[in-house]
């Protein structure tokens, strides 16, 4: 059974994510007339535009009550400290915000955290086993595949879910018409490069990335 954490600051992140949207009630007690009947309303407001619910992160389990609107981007980044996944668009254009959610992956700047309770999740930081890193997270540092590193997080959680996607038998767009069905998906450079397409890198080590990640499926035995 998974431990259950209520971290010490769900009620201090609740409170910055009002801020933040300005609808919170610490937001609106600041601002709401003198008088018994209103000074009401601004707790009920906040109470109708909050959820709790329960995140697995990272094999933990975290009790959090959350804006309706919060993404899971911002319930890792500000409220959990896990800023692994980076907002590089925030309009799930980039790809630096991806996640694994339930094994598959995501960007969780689209994801509203509401819409994921009781789901698991596994960022960057949940990836290596104590001080052994992934294979993935290997390969990225045997082949220099980053520059700044700011897409990093992401391109390597993408590559996780390839790596899924293909065992699984998942087709692309590049993969052939008469490829068996059903069975794992042999990941060609053609095939790397089209499943990591929606993972952007400004700094332009696509090569290497798709080196790395050829690497492992090749370790794996499904790379052809
Ligand atoms: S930050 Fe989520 S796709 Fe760009
Ligand atoms: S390594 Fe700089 S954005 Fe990819």
């Amino acid at each position: 059974m998974q431990p259950t954490n209520q971290p010490a600051d769900a009620g201090g992140a609740r409170a910055a994510g009002a801020a933040r949207s300005g609808t919170g009630a610490g937001t609106r007690a600041g601002t709401a007339t003198a008088g018994p009947a209103r000074s009401a309303r601004p707790a009920e407001a906040a109470a109708e535009q909050s959820s709790a619910l329960v995140l697995h992160v990272n094999g933990t389990a975290y009790e959090l009550t959350l804006d309706h609107r919060t993404t899971v981007l911002d319930v890792l980044r500000e409220h959990l400290g896990l800023t692994g996944a980076k907002k590089g668009c925030d309009h799930g254009q980039c790809g630096a915000c991806t996640v694994l959610v339930d094994g598959r992956r995501a960007n969780s700047c689209l994801l509203l955290a509401v819409a994921q309770d009781g789901r698991h999740i596994t960022t960057i930081e949940g990836l290596a086993h104590g001080e052994r890193l992934h294979p993935l997270q290997e390969a990225f540092v045997e082949r220099d595949a980053l520059q700044c590193g700011y897409c990093t997080p992401g391109q390597i959680c993408s590559a996780v879910g390839v790596l899924q996607e293909a065992a699984d038998g998942f087709p692309s767009h590049v993969t052939p018409a008469d490829a068996p069905q059903g069975g794992p998906v042999q990941l060609t450079v053609e095939e790397i490069r089209e499943r990591m397409s929606g993972n952007l890198c400004r700094c332009g080590a696509y090569p290497r990335i798709v080196e790395a990640v050829h690497d492992v499926s090749t370790d794996q035995g499904m790379a052809s």
